[in-house]
């Protein structure tokens, strides 16, 4: 068994812990391009951590240019063993105001303008995805969200669109319609490229915004979304640290199979 060595990507400011002992930036090369920024090392009670920031510090990096491969990549070659996202979302139901945690467990992929995939000619391989998210590491989340005493709810359907623009009115009600709770703009293919890459990953969508649906809150703007990151950014951080505070130090096997999703994936000769 391994040691545990926790991704956190995303979440502008969440980094920002003075409990992280030993903190260093690391630039890390990839054979994908470079990062969206350095990682940040460091460990917090005997856990190692890495943190990414998916936009790069300063917010340069828009949801279309993230170099995902790169940003998943450099955290696999960095060791580590499991993936929590955090990324602002709009919400899509009445009952998931801003502030709510989400800890989806299935996303919808309308983007259409990102390499999605490890693979390409001369290896060709397909990893299931019907279960995005490990199911070990939501069953964590929730625990630290019930003990942080996070407005959270546990499971929904994250719509990821390619952006940079809101959605407009009618693909708003249309999501609503296809049953989808949250929309984002950079899980997918994040967690595509997690599963090949064979880290557990779970993702937590802080609702910032009703998206532009809501007859009550007229249209998404930034300034909403601006208003309500700080205090998200707050419950953010009191999460991480309390699901470190329980974290395994050896990596635990993901109930999901998501650490072995390359077991039977590969098509492609051996000897090719
Ligand atoms: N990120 C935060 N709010 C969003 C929204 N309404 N649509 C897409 N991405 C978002």
């Amino acid at each position: 068994m391994s040691k545990s060595k926790l991704g956190i990507i995303g979440g502008s400011g969440v980094y920002n812990l003075p409990e992280l002992s030993g903190a260093k930036w690391h630039d890390i090369a990839t054979p994908w391009g470079a990062p969206s920024d350095a990682l940040l090392e460091g460990e917090i009670d005997g856990l190692p951590l890495v943190f990414l920031p998916r936009h790069g510090r300063g917010h340069a990096v828009g949801p279309s240019d993230i170099n995902y491969r790169a940003n998943i990549d450099a955290l696999k070659r960095v060791g580590c063993t499991h993936l929590v996202s955090l990324s602002a979302c709009g919400s899509l139901r009445e009952d998931l105001p801003p502030g709510t945690f989400v800890l989806v467990d299935q996303f919808i992929d309308r983007t259409f303008k990102r390499e999605k995939s490890f693979f390409g000619p001369g290896c060709v391989g397909h990893v299931s995805m019907a279960h995005p998210v490990s199911p070990t590491l939501v069953e964590r989340l929730e625990k630290a969200a019930q003990e942080a005493k996070i407005p959270h709810s546990r499971g929904g359907t994250y719509l990821a669109m390619e952006g940079p623009q809101f959605s407009t009115l009618a693909e708003s009600r249309l999501y609503r319609q296809w049953g989808c709770d949250v929309i984002g703009m950079t899980n997918m293919p994040e967690a595509k490229l997690a599963r090949e890459a064979e880290l557990p990953y779970a993702t937590v969508a802080m609702v910032t915004d009703f998206d532009s649906w809501h007859p009550a809150h007229g249209e998404v703007d930034v300034r909403q979304i601006i208003a309500q990151i700080t205090d998200n950014v707050e419950k953010a951080r009191k999460l991480i640290l309390t699901l470190i505070s329980d974290f395994p130090r050896e990596a635990e096997p993901c109930a999901g199979g998501s650490d072995k999703a390359l077991e039977f994936a590969i098509l492609t000769a051996p000897e090719n």
